[in-house]
């Protein structure tokens, strides 16, 4: 019987090494290793054997069907492996499709305009420092010297969160922010660009559009100081050319305040219809930090002082570049934003 067991045993193990598919192995499989084999049948001559001769048979015939069953599994990976190289053979890459023709992006104007005037103060050491979008009415207003019920909080109604939190109206928040960082040591020389929102809608104001901050803190610092950095800027976004010059103004947190015109760039201060025949057109509003101010963010405002400046930045580009309508930046119209690619 052994002999016999062998036989089919060594026939067994020559199919699987002939075997040429996955399916070949199966049908093995079936003819060697299922309950109706001719292998399986001798399992049953087991009960007219004797205790030790059964240990001995049951030994035996486990050994034949490991063969069996290791020399299939390893057919069967070396099958997949050589079916997986021969399509790694076929498949060719072609290397010959013409290029996609993705068209090329470019700056949004809003942005180009922030990277230009921070190139321009970062030039002059200025470090760029940012804020929350969302802020409290404490460091938007009350740190800035408006309390609850100045009037001044009217030109600058905003969207409201809660009671006390609201979608910052200015940049300005983040002087206070930095001030108090900087736990009363000077000096402090930043840049702050941002988005900031206001209950406004019309052809020059949208109720989102974006500021850059500008503060500097140290000692003996005057309005001859602010008067040189924004001529300096002045030049620099707008030309060689440039005048500056100041009126007075008001601002809360700034004491003197003033609004800075510069010398029109389009006709030269002739007067014309961009600067409304007047020569000068009004960029931004700045004045020396307030004492109250100072105080209010751990400064002694008898040693530092500070001046700071807020620019538009859609109001600056709009002057640079002739843009009629402050919701152009927003509409996403491609044909408007494609204007600036260089
Ligand atoms: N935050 C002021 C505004 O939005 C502008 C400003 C900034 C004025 C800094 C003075 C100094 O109107």
């Amino acid at each position: 019987m052994n002999e016999r067991i062998e036989k089919i045993a060594s026939q067994a193990l020559e199919d699987i090494e002939n075997a040429k598919s996955s399916e070949a192995l199966q049908d093995i499989h079936n003819r060697y290793l299922s309950k109706k084999s001719e292998l399986s049948s001798f399992m049953s001559k087991m009960r007219d054997l004797k205790a030790e001769e059964k240990v001995k048979f049951g030994q035996f015939m486990n050994d034949i069907r490991f063969k069996i069953t290791t020399s299939l599994e390893s057919k069967k990976a070396a099958l997949q492996k050589k079916a997986l190289e021969e399509r790694l053979n076929k498949e060719v890459i072609d290397y010959t499709l013409p290029e996609v023709d993705l068209k090329k992006g470019s700056k949004h104007l809003f942005n180009k305009i922030i990277d230009e005037v921070c190139d321009i103060f970062v030039g002059m050491g200025y470090q760029i420092a940012e804020g929350p979008e969302i802020e409290s009415d404490h460091f938007n207003f009350e740190l800035l010297n408006v309390p609850k019920d100045h009037p001044a909080r009217d030109m600058q109604d905003t969207f409201f969160i809660d009671e006390t939190l609201l979608m910052r109206s200015q940049t300005s928040p983040v002087q206070a922010h930095v001030m108090l960082e900087k736990k009363g040591q000077g000096p402090i020389k930043i840049i702050s660009p941002g988005k900031v929102y206001r209950r406004d809608d019309d052809a020059t104001h949208s109720h989102q559009f974006g500021q850059i901050e500008g503060l500097v803190i140290d000692k003996n610092i005057n309005m001859g100081n602010l008067l040189a950095t924004l001529e300096l800027f002045s030049k620099a976004m707008f030309g060689e050319k440039r005048e500056v010059r100041m009126r007075s103004s008001y601002f809360p947190f700034t004491e003197p305040s003033v609004e800075v015109d510069i010398s029109c760039f389009e006709c030269g201060g002739k007067g014309c219809a961009l600067c409304k025949k007047t020569g000068w057109i009004e960029i931004l509003g700045a004045g020396m930090v307030h004492p109250h101010v100072l105080e209010m963010c751990g400064f002694d405002p008898h040693e530092y002082q500070g001046f700071a400046f807020g620019i538009g930045i859609e109001r600056v580009a709009m002057l640079k570049y002739g843009v009629d309508d402050i919701r152009r930046f927003y509409n996403n119209d491609m044909r408007f934003n494609t204007q600036f690619k260089r």
